[in-house]
């Protein structure tokens, strides 16, 4: 059996289905449920990054007229500490400063204006220690990590010998490439509303993971997992930042229990710089070597970043590195420096964003010293399998990108030298990047029910961080179902729910996709065999596969006289509903691909040349990342990845006092991020890719490539307008002048 064309829907650039909830306010956030009797915390947080609280006064705080509590270490429950998963977090048990911003206290109010007034009487003297704060200054102290980087990939990897590949080179690029901390800004903050129901915790979160949260939740704790729900219908954004139950989480809990009513706790946006993870530092090492054709004989990157003194954060630069050009010799490492601050975190496309900008940068300094086109050296050394693990890919339609995105571009008109190009006073320049992101999925489950009315509603737990999942899950299931989109509704965000994966590494689509388009299929297929065998069916005796289900009904093929509504099958059998559960997780197929998506930035920039104001004035992205489920939403996380570079490559960039470990540019007003003015029309372009291995449906995701080679394409585009080749993000005026 099959659905019908009319049913298919999958790939079309359908509206958001919660679209009319979002711009008319019914979309409840994490901070956004009414709760009888709410409270309101507010944190108080470490002025200082290393040593002990000596004392904290919080008597002036506890008079203050609806405080319910005052909680600190010297008051707070045991907590029963945790086992390893996610990042590690502080939840008052001891004295101890790990990081400026830590959060050493909780005061809970009957109003969030009391809270706060509170929570600024709070006195707290410090035994301070000098902490250890600029990376770059401690480069002595580098290390080898214990943990993997994504993929269960060692920190280091070779194959061939670099040295040798070097030196027979007849042309060599070495150079570093550095990268600042960044602070992710989604618009909602971090929120949690925690709710004890007797000995059950129902807490409402801004989460990329439900499931992940409630584990960690219920190990710092020290409850069982059942007894904890989590429930996130809608997130603001998270880009990595919400991919891990921060302190902040479990301590609303906590003051919950404290004060036996629910607490609403929401960071401020200046409380997000800290204790909530940031994209670390990174110093990066690139060295090529190439014959005078452009071949690649030797690749080595090596990548430094920072972590804290207390958990291992590793952001893997290296790891395009080793795919993404053939070359007989590669070598890629990474070492990581403990510095006094928080545990940094994923930041969209953690790894690939700033490797890109240090490989993709080099690679173009490498086309400059041989003069060939930058577009040609990647083609001379195109990977036709994956160089590292000798895989074939499972697609890649990374040669079509060049080629579509060169001619929408326009880059055959591009004359090499820099500073050819003028507009008037201003300089031009034209950059281009290689754009890569890995392939991942995980298992997860989904339910799906046909109800007697001839709608159905389909379940995954999951999460919608603004990417669409569920409009494209609609999709899905609709197709799946042979409904129309307008009689399916998709539900995901709770615990209670079936078991999906975070939505982390551009994960969603692919993973829950298999798991709703199997739901879905099963039970359709379940509801066809009760007509099947049914005498008073029209399709009676039939044979499956000569039915097709369209709009909510089976036909016969060749007569479409024969048929039936799903209705008439229910009511017949006397069913409110029909319900089938799927779960689906990923076979051998990694073990025998490669998985990546590939695609091509093409960027060009215009640049005062006594001032040194860069402004980014065209851009044409194109992309290989299997089936599109949305062409709006596809193309919008693109777009959004592309803004996401610009920010990265011109603005973004987190300043801490390195006396203190105070981040002084804490908020929107200081921490420059791309506004309607910076950003260019971005033009997105898919490549047309079937994908049979991947997974069902031939779904890639697409939430982080959209960042990976943006800033290189600009750092590059700098160069051919002016000469000066930036090397140490971001691309500020005062480097060009
Ligand atoms: Mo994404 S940075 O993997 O949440």
């Amino acid at each position: 059996m099959n659905t019908g064309d009319k049913n298919i829907v999958v790939g079309k650039p359908l509206n958001r289905v919660d679209g009319r909830l979002k711009v008319t306010g019914g979309a409840r956030y994490a901070a956004e449920f009414p709760v009888a009797k709410m409270t309101y915390g507010v944190t108080i947080q470490s002025a200082i990054a290393k040593g002990k609280i000596a004392q904290i006064d919080t008597k002036a705080a506890e008079q203050v007229p609806g405080v319910l509590a005052v909680i600190t270490h010297l008051n707070a429950p045991k907590a029963s500490g945790e086992k390893g998963g996610g990042h590690k977090v502080q939840v008052l048990q001891d004295n101890v400063i790990l990081y400026s911003g830590q959060h050493i206290g909780v005061v809970v109010a009957d109003t969030f204006e009391r809270a706060m007034y509170a929570a600024s009487l709070v006195q707290v003297r410090y035994d301070e220690e000098k902490p250890t704060i600029n990376m770059r200054e401690n480069l002595a102290k580098a290390y080898l990590p214990k943990g993997k980087i994504p993929r269960d990939e060692p920190p280091d990897l070779a194959h061939g010998n670099v040295n040798q590949g070097l030196a027979a080179a007849a042309v060599r690029v070495e150079q570093t490439y550095t990268t600042p901390v960044e602070n992710h800004n989604p618009m909602e903050p971090h929120a949690t509303t925690a709710v004890w129901q007797g000995d059950e915790l129902l807490l409402y979160d801004a989460t990329q993971g439900i499931f992940s949260t409630q584990k960690k939740v219920a190990e710092v704790l020290g409850i069982e997992p059942e007894k904890v729900r989590i429930m996130s219908y809608f997130v603001g954004g998270g880009f990595g930042c919400k991919g891990s139950a921060w302190s902040h989480v479990p301590l609303a809990a906590i003051a919950a229990k404290q004060v036996n009513r629910p607490v609403k706790l929401v960071l401020g946006r200046i409380q997000m710089y800290g204790p909530v993870g940031f994209r670390p530092e990174t110093i990066q090492q690139v060295s090529l070597g190439a014959t005078r054709d452009g071949k690649l004989t030797a690749l080595r990157h090596a990548g430094t970043s920072q972590t804290s003194t207390f958990d291992e954060f590793i952001e893997p630069v290296g790891k395009s590195a080793r795919m993404l050009y053939a070359s007989p010799n590669i070598e890629t490492s990474h070492r990581l420096v403990k510095v006094d601050q928080g545990t940094p975190t994923y930041m969209r496309a953690p790894g690939e964003a700033s490797g890109s900008f240090a490989l993709e940068s080099a690679m173009d300094e490498l086309a400059y010293a041989l003069n060939i086109d930058p577009v040609e050296l990647r083609l001379r050394n195109y990977a036709e399998v994956d160089p590292s693990k000798g895989l074939p890919w499972s697609s890649k339609s990374l040669r079509e990108c060049y080629k579509l995105g060169g001619e929408k571009f326009g880059w055959q008109k591009r004359n090499p030298q820099p500073r050819s190009m003028r507009d008037g006073n201003y300089l031009i320049g034209w950059g281009m990047a290689t754009a890569t992101y890995p392939t991942y999925r995980s298992p997860a489950s989904a339910i799906a029910q046909i109800m007697a009315d001839g709608t159905a509603v389909v379940r995954s737990g999951s999460q919608d961080i603004g990417t669409g999942t569920y409009t494209v899950m609609t999709q899905v299931a609709a197709e799946a179902l042979g409904l129309p989109v307008n009689k399916v509704r998709f539900e995901l965000g709770d615990t209670k729910m079936p078991q999906t994966p975070v939505s982390g590494g551009s994960q969603t689509a692919a993973s829950v996709s298999s798991a709703v388009h199997l739901a879905g299929n099963q039970a359709r297929s379940q509801l066809l065999q009760l007509a099947l065998a049914d005498q008073k069916s029209p399709l009676y005796s039939s044979k499956a596969e000569d039915v097709i289900a369209e709009n909510g009904s089976f036909f016969l093929k060749n007569k479409s006289s024969a048929s039936e509504t799903y209705q008439a099958i229910l009511a017949r059998h006397g069913m409110k509903m029909l319900e089938a559960r799927a779960d689906a997780k990923p076979g051998e197929e990694e073990k025998k691909f490669s998985m990546h998506s590939f695609g091509a930035q093409f960027a060009e920039v215009r640049v005062e040349p006594d001032l040194g104001e860069v402004r980014v004035t065209r851009w044409v992205g194109t992309f290989g990342v299997g089936r599109i489920l949305n062409a709006k939403t596809a193309n919008s996380q693109m777009i959004g990845g592309i803004v996401y570079g610009i920010g990265m490559a011109l603005m973004e960039h987190t300043l801490t006092d390195p006396n203190r470990g105070r981040v002084v540019n804490h908020d929107l007003a200081e921490y420059h991020v791309p506004v309607n003015a910076d950003v260019p029309d971005i033009e997105v372009l898919f490549v047309d890719e079937q994908d049979p291995h991947i997974n069902p449906l031939g779904v890639k995701g697409i939430g982080e490539i959209g960042i990976t080679g943006t800033a290189a394409a600009i750092a590059n585009a700098v160069y051919h307008a002016t000469g000066k080749r930036v090397r140490d993000l971001p691309i500020t005026l005062d480097k060009l002048l």
